[in-house]
């Protein structure tokens, strides 16, 4: 991991993020050795960060995308992802979106409704091309993380639950401008316990047994993504473990003659390589504790607020004892905190703060509210 001082940053405004082009690559080349072994395919989720020299370095590295609106299938285009390379997953396309993708035969839609499986087919037959599609299925795994990021359960909005596969088979044998090419299967994000990837493997299994007995053959299997990253030691661990991960399915997946296997990594790819950098605008006393009032406030990562997620805060200016802080951001709500009671060095008026691990769900989802501006992205 780049070592990042107050000093190669003097000048630059603060917020900004900043990323390291190098992990990033090391991670890319880690994933991919990993996945090949297996001649496992991995589609990058734009979702988690979709800045252009990132995306860039991710085609390169000859992953596929996995776009969930219209704009980020342009944006994967614009980038060199082939038109082959690209599925549009998402519970709720629009008939705009559907339109754009069919004009671009794109790969494949994963299909999350009996009603979407419809309107696709229509759409389908209007522009004369038949739409491949994979059932997005719901195969009720708990994937053990946060109940904001789970994502297989019933309880959940997404997927097609097995009780309805019998009618959504029924369904397609009448939609002649559909061909079904496979199953897709996403349980949730941040997860760390690799068991739970097991728990899927088997369960898929005997999803796709039931496919064949309906005389059903599936060419793909897409399992998603999901991997978790290490968020309290990221200097330890910057690159996730690619080789234990696709080891897991290899061992218990099911995979037919001639089938080829589908992953949609997003935050295992990009989340060590980004960091927060902000400022300290102020220290406040409080009567138990002290407040450092950072420059970056929920406007640019709202992870911390909104699950409650942990990312590790340093201060890279001071080396003094440590002391105990709440870090908040500058906007006008109470939960606009990074993390409360933190241990850092004495920490005055414009050190530098940086928030590890955000490279993943933090700019992308960066808000202007309090009309703030954007934070810029550097490289290198
Ligand atoms: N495939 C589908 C269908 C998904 O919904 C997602 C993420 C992925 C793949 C990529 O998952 P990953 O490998 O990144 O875990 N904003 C939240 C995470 C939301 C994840 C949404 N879906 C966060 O900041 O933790």
């Amino acid at each position: 991991m780049l070592n990042l001082t107050q000093q190669n940053w003097n000048g630059q405004n603060t917020p900004f993020y900043f990323y390291d082009l190098n992990l990033l690559q090391q991670t890319l080349q880690a994933a991919r050795t990993e996945a090949n072994r297996y001649g496992y395919h991995v589609h990058y989720a734009l979702k988690a960060n979709s800045n252009e020299p990132i995306l860039k370095l991710i085609q390169q590295a000859g992953f596929g995308a996995d776009c969930v609106s219209g704009n980020e299938i342009k944006q994967a285009l614009a980038t060199g992802f082939r038109a082959d390379q690209i599925v549009f997953a998402g519970v709720g396309k629009s008939d705009a979106e559907i339109n754009f993708a069919l004009e671009h035969d794109i790969f494949c839609f994963n299909c999350e409704s009996m009603q979407e499986l419809e309107i696709i087919s229509e759409l389908a037959q209007q522009q004369n091309k038949i739409a491949r599609i994979a059932l997005r299925i719901n195969p009720n795994v708990n994937a053990n993380t946060h109940k904001y990021i789970t994502t297989g359960l019933e309880e959940n909005k997404f997927g097609i639950n097995t009780w309805e596969l019998a009618d959504v088979l029924a369904l397609l044998r009448r939609l002649p401008n559909l061909e079904l090419i496979g199953i897709h299967f996403h349980i949730g994000s941040q997860i760390t316990d690799l068991v739970v990837f097991e728990k899927l493997s088997l369960r898929v299994n005997e999803i796709q047994q039931w496919f064949r007995e309906q005389a059903f053959n599936l060419k793909h299997l897409n399992v998603g993504g999901g991997l978790g990253v290490d968020y309290h030691a990221p200097e330890e661990n910057p690159i996730p473990d690619f080789a234990a991960y696709f080891a897991i399915f290899n061992e218990h997946l099911a995979v037919q003659p001639g089938q080829v296997v589908h992953f949609e990594l997003g935050r295992a790819l990009v989340a060590q390589c980004g960091t927060l950098l902000s400022k300290v605008l102020y220290i406040k006393k409080g009567q138990k504790k002290n407040f450092a009032i950072l420059d970056a406030g929920m406007t640019e990562l709202i992870r911390p607020m909104l699950y409650q997620a942990y990312h590790k805060i340093d201060n890279l200016t001071s080396n003094l004892p440590e002391q105990v802080y709440d870090v908040v951001g500058p906007i006008c709500e109470s939960s606009d905190c990074f993390a409360q009671n933190v241990a850092l060095p004495e920490t005055k008026r414009h050190d530098l703060i940086a928030i590890r691990t955000a490279g993943a769900y933090a700019e992308v989802m960066a808000s202007n509210y309090n009309l703030r501006e954007k934070a810029p992205a550097i490289y290198k």
